[in-house]
């Protein structure tokens, strides 16, 4: 048996179209174009560039654009059961729940054609921001606010959640948000549902063991973790010893570090200017100064201690984002899956085309 790479680190155990990473220069790359280019389009032409593996021209655009708005309503049963879920627990697990129940809803759920696997991509991509907009209001008792065709993905969102329409700051913000999460090549949930299609399961199962996979602390679940820390550190001055005692204890800082970055995660830069451009809106910087703050001293401490410095990932700049934009942090991780199951979705569909079941072997001991 050959050495064991733990955590799989630095194993390629696949070849795919969807994303390129070069995590020493930091480029991110969805289908060969650079997501700093992409964060300027909408979710729906980025999600037809994962699923479809192209831009889409402006018919094709519209016509997908059309369905996803034709599909975001979520039927009375499911509501009837998103009332039963824990609301002292975070959305993970009323999403997760949810994406079981709209399997026993949809007609092509065991299909695993091409063809079935596009209708449902149109309606899980639609629904997900329904259902954790639902939670949310079904968690705080309020009514719940049917989708607005007339808005995007991102300013419809915030709308089903707050009951008002975004500003257009907000709208962009929420937009780039779920471009930037869309697609990040085999990260552990990728990988974990390309395990499920691999074994020809169906595209709900393995959207399933994504959501599982995306929960974790150490993955999406970081998202939720930053949010926490901000509130815990809450002004400059807690900063240092913050940071100090859970190092010396060997704890994690939320939203630093990466397996594949080397440098900056390019999303997070992305994620650093909306932040700017929102907080300079609302009049009120402090969780965008405090996240810097947080950021430059991370960084002296790893340069100083440990003689390499350490950046931040996707989740620092999200979960200071949703801060800013008035979200609960137990809402933080499902947000995320919001706009990575476009990502999730086509990982299935390359997975379906071209199948070997993926089955590993363990060195035994
Ligand atoms: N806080 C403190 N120390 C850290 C951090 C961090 N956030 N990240 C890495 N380190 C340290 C480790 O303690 C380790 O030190 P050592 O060599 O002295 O033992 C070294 O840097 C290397 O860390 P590893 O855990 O080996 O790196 P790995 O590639 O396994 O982990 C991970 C990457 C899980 C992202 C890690 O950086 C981490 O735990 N970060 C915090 C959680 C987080 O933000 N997750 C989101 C990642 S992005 C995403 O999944 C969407």
């Amino acid at each position: 048996m050959k050495e064991v790479k733990k955590g799989l680190e630095g194993v390629v155990a696949l070849d795919s179209q969807i994303s390129f990473i070069d995590g020493v220069k930091g480029i991110l790359k969805y289908r060969g174009i650079e997501i700093e280019k992409l964060s300027d389009l909408s979710y729906d032409a980025v999600s037809f560039l994962l699923i479809h593996g192209k831009l889409p021209n402006a018919e094709e655009l519209e016509n997908y654009s059309l369905e996803l708005r034709n599909e975001r309503r979520i039927n009375r049963r499911l509501l009837d059961i998103l009332n039963f879920c824990d609301f002292e627990n975070e959305s993970m697990d009323a999403l997760r729940t949810a994406i079981s129940v709209c399997a026993h809803f949809d007609e092509d759920s065991h299909n695993i054609s091409k063809e079935a696997n596009i209708r449902k991509t149109t309606r899980l991509v639609a629904r997900f921001p329904t259902i954790v907009a639902a939670f949310y209001r079904l968690a705080n008792g309020m009514e719940i606010v049917d989708p607005d065709p007339s808005l995007a993905h991102g300013a419809n969102f915030l709308y089903m959640l707050r009951g008002k329409r975004p500003t257009e700051i907000e709208a962009e913000a929420m937009e780039k948000d779920f471009i930037l999460s869309a697609e990040h090549e085999l990260n552990p949930s990728t990988f974990a549902l390309r395990i499920t299609a691999s074994t020809l399961s169906d595209l709900h199962s393995a959207i399933i063991s994504g959501l599982c996979t995306l929960k974790g602390p150490l993955h999406g679940g970081a998202r939720k973790g930053v949010m926490e820390m901000l509130d815990e550190i809450g002004s400059k001055d807690n900063i240092k010893p913050y940071i100090q005692e859970r190092l010396e204890k060997k704890q994690r800082i939320m939203g630093f570090g990466h397996r594949v970055y080397k440098t900056y995660d390019p999303r997070a830069l992305v994620y650093k200017e909306i932040v700017r451009k929102v907080a300079v809106e609302k009049g009120d910087s402090h969780w965008f100064d405090l996240a810097e703050q947080i950021e430059s001293t991370m960084y002296q401490e790893f340069v100083e201690n440990r003689n390499k410095p350490i950046y931040p990932n996707i989740d620092f700049y999200s979960g200071v984002l949703y801060k800013d934009l008035g979200i609960p942090s137990y809402l933080a991780t499902s947000i995320f899956a919001i706009g990575r199951v476009s990502g999730w979705i086509a990982h299935c569909l390359e997975q379906y085309a071209d199948n070997r079941v993926i089955r590993p072997r363990a060195h035994f001991v």
